[in-house]
């Protein structure tokens, strides 16, 4: 906690990843919530789509690991999807926690915490880019691996804020690629980020958040390397 403060007196920007999900079920309302109480900055989350189109929140392809339902996101509909329990898992004390819809999101998010929303399939980041256009007051940064999928958001959108995930040890090689796709940020493994990888994307004009960060030591030693901000669970 006492490093969590000090970070928080610095610029140092901390990303709730899934949510503060070391807290509460991953990617719910309730880890969003309590991410936007303990004083992140803001909150990431993933995207899939419903089997009638509807973009949602949950980061595995499936919901059997988050909830008491079985099978592929794509294969429920909405409604269907929304009858899930995506809180007891997790602990009892979230039972009747659903899995959010994106919209639900952009509409909560606004005017607290910016929202970086990843994105792992073209379909979701077309919906992503559609749904955005009515929530002109969040704050998005829209992050993937993959890369050429990255550039084609960027075709579709010339300003709207690209994130570059990278688990790579060739940095190098994916700096280069980031800065090609004309992202604001690089987002590289934690176990890769390192003060050479810090001071090239900084020269390179990009901000630095690495993923996933949890222990305080690792969040206290990337502080001092210079990185704008991290991911971690428990923000
Ligand atoms: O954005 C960082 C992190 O979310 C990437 O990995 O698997 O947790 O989505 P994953
Ligand atoms: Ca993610």
């Amino acid at each position: 906690m006492t490093i969590t403060r000090a970070l928080h007196r610095s610029d140092t920007f901390l990303w709730a990843h899934r949510g503060a999900s070391a807290l509460a079920p991953e990617n719910t309302m309730a880890a969003f919530s309590l991410a936007e109480a303990i004083g992140a900055d803001g909150i990431e989350l993933d995207v899939h789509l419903t089997a009638d189109g509807v973009p949602v929140v949950l980061h595995d392809e499936t919901v059997d690991r988050t909830t008491d339902g079985r099978g592929p996101v794509s294969g429920y509909t909405l409604d269907a999807l929304r009858q899930l329990d995506a809180g007891f898992w997790f602990d009892g004390d979230f039972a009747g926690e659903s899995i959010p819809t994106l919209e639900e999101v952009l509409f909560w998010v606004e005017g607290r915490l910016r929202l970086n929303i990843e994105i792992k399939t073209a379909a979701a980041g077309r919906a992503v880019l559609k749904l955005l256009v009515d929530y002109p007051q969040v704050r998005p940064l829209i992050s993937s691996f993959d890369h050429a999928l990255l550039g084609d958001l960027r075709q579709q959108s010339p300003s709207i804020p690209l994130g570059f995930l990278s688990d790579s040890r060739f940095w190098q090689r994916a700096l280069q690629r980031a800065v090609a796709s004309g992202a604001e940020s690089f987002h590289p493994a934690q176990r890769y980020t390192s003060r050479p990888l810090v001071e090239a994307c900084h020269q390179a004009g990009l901000k630095v958040y690495p993923w996933t960060v949890d222990a305080p030591r690792r969040q206290s030693s990337l502080f001092r390397m210079g990185v704008d901000g991290f991911f971690s669970n428990c923000p």
